[in-house]
């Protein structure tokens, strides 16, 4: 098969390296790619944004399967437009993806199918989200409603931070039309876990668990990242905890998708808090999660590519899908200044001194001169895997020391417990 992943990060080296793996895969494209993809798909031209490139590309090419990495094109209708040309492509429809691409419109998702979730109001004007501070506690936690790469999401420790950030987001519009709408919610306190799941709209099946570290520094202090490090299992997530959510999560989550008449063959990853009362939602994605997919897929050992073609066929519940033992550890290198501003074309070194069970996956680096340079925020995802979390946390870190660039920052504490 031929097969197209949109995407240029960590996540999407990963999932282009897994289905390199396939007996069934023969040719894989990736648009945009980054140097890393490119020792193993070709790299093409094409932005996440440009749908209409990107099925013309998959038209011409003959490409049997495209599988999206970010939210951006889902949220844009990507599926959609891809069903009508009638290609094959992983990823929800454009109502689906609104559970990511509108908070207000998820938690009213979570309420209607009675999915446990954070207590909310939702405002769309400055003066009303003013007046609705009274009703909660603090920390409480503030939401632009569209998408904003992973940042539009404030822990207000108190009424001056809860204000100004309501100005910045409904006022001043940092994050444009996104904050046209928030919502104000109850902070959940707890550990989070990432359970990433198959869905083809007739059966969801969860991947194994992980936990991200959304904080730039150590000990969870500093602004929101993308994601500066992941590890899997997650030891918050035991059977009886992964039993709750599937009857109280994971049911109601794809009888809502059935119920709404959402075209859904794709991946939902939920963002949970196991809370003192249980899990709770904190968020749905309608994609991978990046680093959550660098620690995730090293543990599959069903063929992934076979996996999307049953979840095409709608056919989920006929694969077994097997997951091994192994514990996995990924640590994000970010460039000095994530996530505010950094600098970019800065040369990366050691990369090919790493050893052991490990693998480095690009996410921003891009080829200047002939060198390995720094391009973007998360520059690299260095995995390790072992028979236990120490062992590769160890690794991991063993290798992190090896690879420098200039300004490099990451956090130390990747799988601490
Ligand atoms: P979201 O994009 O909604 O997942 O939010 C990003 C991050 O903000 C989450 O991964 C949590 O770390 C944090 N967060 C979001 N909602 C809440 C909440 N209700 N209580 C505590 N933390 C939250
Ligand atoms: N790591 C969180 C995300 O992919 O949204």
């Amino acid at each position: 098969m031929k097969v197209l992943v949109v995407g240029s990060g960590g996540r999407e080296h990963t999932i282009v390296w897994k289905l390199s793996q396939s007996p069934l895969v023969k040719e894989i494209y990736c648009a945009p790619g980054n140097p890393g993809i490119g020792q193993l798909a070709k790299n093409v031209d094409i932005a996440v944004d440009d749908l209409d490139g990107l099925v013309d590309f998959s038209r011409e090419m003959s490409i049997d399967m495209t599988i999206v990495g970010p939210e951006v094109p889902l949220v844009l209708g990507i599926t959609d437009k891809f069903k009508e040309a009638g290609q094959n492509i992983i990823g929800p429809s454009k109502a689906g993806a609104k559970l990511e691409g509108s908070k207000s419109f998820s938690k009213s998702f979570m309420m209607k199918y009675n999915i446990p979730t954070g207590g909310y109001t939702e405002v769309d004007s400055y003066d009303e989200a003013i007046k609705s501070l009274d009703k909660y506690e603090y920390p409480l936690v503030i939401k632009a409603d569209g998408l904003a790469a992973g940042k539009g999401v404030l822990i207000c420790q108190n009424k001056t931070e809860a204000e100004k950030g309501l100005k910045e987001i409904m006022l001043d519009k940092v994050f444009g039309d996104s904050g046209n709408k928030v919502v104000i919610e109850e902070f959940l306190e707890g550990i989070e876990t990432s359970v990433l799941c198959f869905v083809d709209g007739k059966s969801i099946v969860p991947m194994v668990s992980s936990q991200d570290h959304k904080r730039i520094y150590d000990g969870d202090k500093g602004p929101n990242t993308g994601g500066m490090g992941t590890y899997s299992p997650n030891y918050v997530y035991t059977e009886e905890v992964a039993k709750i959510v599937e009857k109280t999560i994971l049911k109601p989550t794809l009888e809502g998708i059935q119920k709404e008449g959402m075209d859904y063959k794709g991946i939902i990853f939920i963002g949970l808090m196991i809370t003192k009362d249980g899990p709770k939602v904190l968020e749905y994605n309608v994609r991978f999660g990046d680093p959550e997919t660098q620690v995730v897929l090293p543990r599959l050992e069903t063929d992934l590519m076979q996996i999307f073609n049953h979840m095409i066929d709608e056919k989920l519940s006929d694969i077994e899908i097997k997951w091994n033992d192994k514990a996995v550890v990924c640590v994000v290198l970010a460039s000095g200044g994530y996530p505010g501003d950094y600098e970019k074309g800065i040369e990366i070194k050691g990369i090919d001194d790493i050893s052991g069970d490990t693998i480095v996956f690009h996410a921003g680096t891009a080829i200047k001169d002939g060198k390995l340079v720094t391009n973007g925020g998360r520059v690299l995802s260095v995995t390790s895997w072992a028979n236990d979390i120490e062992t590769a946390r160890r690794e991991v870190y063993k290798n992190v020391d090896k690879i420098d660039f200039k300004g490099r920052s990451y956090r130390t504490d990747i799988a601490v417990r």
